[in-house]
């Protein structure tokens, strides 16, 4: 279960405004509840927990099994923004941190990521690795017309074509994409890949729980069934029309730090496995409520890690920073510091500590160091970093982005503001249509 503690924002916030924030965001919730506010047609990731069907993971698992079949050690997960980082996350966080240099077998083929770059040296030193492999490749874009994943996706199914030829190289790749637009929906048909679905109302940040996280996750290893539980208990606590409700609190809390000039989020980890939820989750609210002029700016940090980097601005610098700390309550593995009869290094203070206490010492030093120098601080817990706690993340996550959305008085589900660079790139690069707009930059580029 999600906790959130706002008692590091109390010498921030008045309690009265509090409790006037609460009752906004118990009104933002009944528009997510109502599917009456803008962007109610994007609510389809509400129910996912409740609703996803087996039959959808027994088919990814046939995926994993038939690949495993053939030996398969690579898969090339192909996608950019909300089609990437879920699945990067829920990966990083869930596998050994050292999962490729261990020796000995592998119970699941390593998955590494394409298409969500347009670097050259990426792309070539990616196949230099897919050389040395069995591989299959995944190709997830809602729209199917994304240049990034589709650059991508020309030379990884070029390269499986030669290799494998051009039958078996349809039998390593399945694609994620739209029922019915888009060229690589119409690609996978002609090319008889198998294909699964994102469904036309769940946008691109909220889509870890539909087939595109789903299915590199499972080929990954990883128990979705789990993630889902986690997810589906979120998704009640969530539905709950009370201050209790975790999502309601945490969109309640920055939404009034906002107010009061904290105009940037920090989301903090003190685990390195969970620094692509903080890519995630800038996604998430970055393009949910940068909008019309308003929005918090989502940054990450990795702590103690950056301490040592960005600590001396967060502690010190211009005073308009809030940060949420992903508590972990515990570690999956154990490690005791032991004494040392010479103690040169003068740590034996530390003999008999485990070093997640030091972290967690560590983590608290922080947290009164950062309230002491102005930056007030949300708590959001997990049990320990799981299949299970991860989908719950995801979900509280995604449900109070949408009710803080609404209460900053935005449409959180629309991202009209990633079209703009797209149109530069296509009429620089001479796509056909943009003739007139090409012409325009290049004087402007005189
Ligand atoms: O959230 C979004 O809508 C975007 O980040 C998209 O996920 C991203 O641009 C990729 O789009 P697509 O899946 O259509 O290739």
């Amino acid at each position: 279960m999600i906790k959130v503690n706002l008692g590091g924002c109390s010498s921030f916030v008045k309690d009265a405004d509090y409790k006037a924030y609460v009752e906004k965001a118990l009104v933002a919730l009944d528009t997510v509840e109502n599917e009456n506010g803008e962007g109610n047609d994007f609510l389809g990731w509400k129910h996912l927990p409740s609703t996803t069907e087996e039959s959808l993971i027994a088919d990814c698992e046939a995926i994993r099994d038939s690949w495993k079949s053939k030996g398969v050690d690579l898969v090339v997960v192909i996608g950019i923004g909300g089609s990437y980082l879920g699945a990067k996350c829920a990966i990083e966080a869930l596998s050994h941190t050292f999962a490729n240099s261990l020796k000995g077998a592998k119970a699941a083929p390593q998955v590494v990521f394409a298409g969500h770059n347009l670097s050259e040296e990426y792309i070539c030193e990616l196949m230099d690795l897919m050389k040395e492999r069995n591989c299959a490749a995944v190709v997830i874009s809602k729209s199917g017309t994304t240049t990034e994943p589709a650059v991508a996706f020309r030379v990884i199914k070029q390269y499986l074509e030669t290799t494998y030829g051009k039958a078996e190289a349809a039998e390593r790749i399945v694609a994620v994409t739209d029922a019915k637009r888009g060229a690589l929906k119409s690609l996978s048909t002609q090319e008889g890949y198998k294909t699964f679905v994102i469904e036309d109302n769940v946008g691109g940040r909220f889509s870890v729980l539909t087939p595109v996280g789903i299915l590199p996750i499972v080929l990954a290893g990883f128990d979705m069934r789990a993630m889902l539980k986690g997810a589906l208990e979120m998704e009640e606590a969530c539905a709950k029309r009370c201050e209790c409700n975790p999502a309601v609190q945490y969109a309640a809390m920055r939404n009034l730090l906002y107010d009061n000039g904290k105009a940037i989020e920090i989301l903090v980890s003190f685990s390195p496995k969970l620094q692509y939820l903080g890519e995630w989750w800038k996604q998430l609210y970055g393009e949910s409520e940068g909008k019309d002029g308003k929005g918090i700016f989502p940054a990450s940090v990795s702590f103690t890690t950056d301490l040592h980097s960005m600590g001396q601005y967060i502690q010190d610098g211009v005073r308009m920073l809030m940060e949420t700390v992903v508590n972990v309550e515990n570690s999956n593995r154990s490690m005791v510091i032991e004494a040392d009869e010479q103690n040169l290094d003068g740590l034996n203070f530390l003999a008999g500590k485990h070093v997640e206490e030091c972290n967690a010492m560590a983590q608290l030093g922080t947290k009164l160091a950062h309230i002491d120098g102005g930056v007030p601080q949300i708590g959001v817990s997990i049990e320990r970093i799981d299949e299970f706690n991860l989908g719950g993340l995801f979900y509280f996550f995604e449900k109070a982005c949408g009710i803080s959305g609404y209460m900053l008085g935005v449409n959180p589900f629309n991202q009209p503001g990633v079209e703009a660079y797209k149109k530069n790139m296509f009429a620089l690069l001479g796509k056909p249509g943009y003739e007139a707009q090409a012409e325009a930059l290049k004087e402007r580029l005189k």
